[in-house]
């Protein structure tokens, strides 16, 4: 028998495993556990990659800030006093203090509880007190890029984003538009650590072979996300034909709307690596609930039917979205330490719609919270079997592509970042 026991400190170095890194299996034990592994994570993917940052209906107005911890970075996001987006690191220029230490609130300016060095929501430095006699231009907080693509903030801490950020842009904004996101409201946010890597959080997001543990989501999903409908088992006949004609449908709905619907996938071929795909759901079709129907009865964006299933959207490295007619449900992995990660969960539905007379939260939220807190146990699992000696990378299923599509864009960026390119 075998006790689990914290991970030793790394053999190999990473380099080495970078370069053994065996495509269709699961990473080396290290890349989930060590400390060394995860600060390079903190400086070549989130330190230089676009990461999601929040929907923009969580900053709705000037002075409104949200703040995301990940490794040992905090940034800021808020409205500045225009209403235009920016973003800053979390850390005054005297003498370096944390700004703000809520996750999210409102400000006139930004004062340092330390020392009171007060600044602008531009940033700029307005006043430090004493007779100083330096330049306070020069000492403004520091920038972090900031981009919205129709109603969604990313943010880049590089010095020079990655450029196909635009490309992106570009072809995610007609699937994204009609949906409205940037007219929504937040209805319910969640918090919650996963005792996990953060990438095991991403992988397992990227895959449905485990919804067998997901009874609540299983109600409206077909479970058919990942599969090659010319590699599937007797069982999974049956949900490919009820999928097919559903399918079918709804492209003759889709159409109709002029909703762009088919896949763009583009997961480990870019820096900026992303996917999305419009998905029928089963029974009402309408949303992800438990009896299938708009949680809310206010369509969004310019759409006028419910019965539209779903969009979805995932982004390397930290995010995965849900986009139906009536709600749309985002969220944003931050990793935490090697075997923590903060999940942040946001329903968003119409502005206008009124919790209790438009929609039951209850009944909104149901679903993905039960189904967080099952992928939050599956995560945990996984994690403590990196950290058991007997670990070793196992084989991905079929189903598990986009898996490893993660795990190559994840090898690729760590090796060009530690090499310099
Ligand atoms: S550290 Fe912020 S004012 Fe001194
Ligand atoms: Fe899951």
């Amino acid at each position: 028998m075998l006790d689990l026991v914290p991970h030793r400190e790394l053999g190999p170095d990473v380099g080495v495993l970078v370069a053994r890194r065996r495509p269709g299996f699961s990473l080396d034990a290290a890349f989930y556990t060590s400390q060394e592994i995860f600060d390079l994570d903190m400086e070549h993917i989130f330190g230089r990659q676009w990461l999601f940052a929040a929907p923009v209906a969580a900053i709705p107005d000037p002075g409104d800030y949200a703040k995301l911890d990940f490794g040992r970075f905090s940034v800021i996001i808020l409205r500045d006093d225009d209403g235009d987006f920016r973003a800053f690191h979390n850390v005054c220029r005297h003498r370096g203090a944390r700004l703000l230490s809520e996750c999210s609130g409102s400000v006139g300016n930004i004062v340092c509880p330390y020392h009171q060095w007060t600044y602008g929501t531009n940033g700029n430095l307005l006043y430090a007190e004493g007779d100083h006699t330096f330049d306070r231009a020069l000492y403004g907080l520091k920038p972090v890029h900031i981009r919205e693509i129709a109603g969604l903030l990313f943010i880049c801490l590089a010095k020079t984003p990655p450029a196909d950020f635009d490309q992106f842009a570009a072809e995610l904004e007609p699937y994204l538009l009609p949906h409205g996101v940037r007219d929504a409201k937040v209805a319910h946010q969640m918090d919650i650590i996963e005792k996990g890597n953060w990438k095991l959080t991403i992988e397992n997001n990227r895959e449905c072979y485990h919804c067998g543990g997901h009874p609540e989501l299983s109600a409206t999903s077909f479970g058919m996300f990942g599969y090659d409908e010319d590699n599937i088992s007797p069982e999974k006949q049956a949900v490919l034909s009820r999928y097919k004609d559903a399918l079918a449908e709804f492209v003759r709905l889709w159409e109709g709307e002029s909703l762009p619907w088919k896949a763009i996938e583009h997961l480990d071929d870019r820096q900026a690596g992303f996917r999305t795909e419009r998905h029928p759901l089963e029974g009402a079709g309408e949303a992800m609930t438990m009896d299938g129907r708009a949680a809310s009865k206010k369509p969004m964006g310019r759409l006028k039917n419910f019965r539209l299933g779903r969009l979805h959207l995932h982004t390397q490295p930290n995010s995965w979205h849900h986009f139906q007619a009536d709600h749309a449900v985002t969220f944003c992995a931050l990793p935490v330490s090697p075997g923590e990660t903060l999940l942040r969960t946001t329903w968003l539905v119409h502005k206008d719609a009124v919790e209790g007379v438009d929609y039951e939260l209850e009944n909104l939220i149901h679903v993905w919270r039960e189904t967080n807190c099952q992928d939050q146990r599956f995560v945990e699992l996984a994690q403590l079997g990196a950290l058991s000696p007997a670990y070793e990378p196992g084989p991905y299923a079929p189903a598990e592509a986009q898996v490893d599509k993660f795990c190559n864009w994840y090898i690729t960026q760590l090796d060009r970042g530690m090499n310099g390119r």
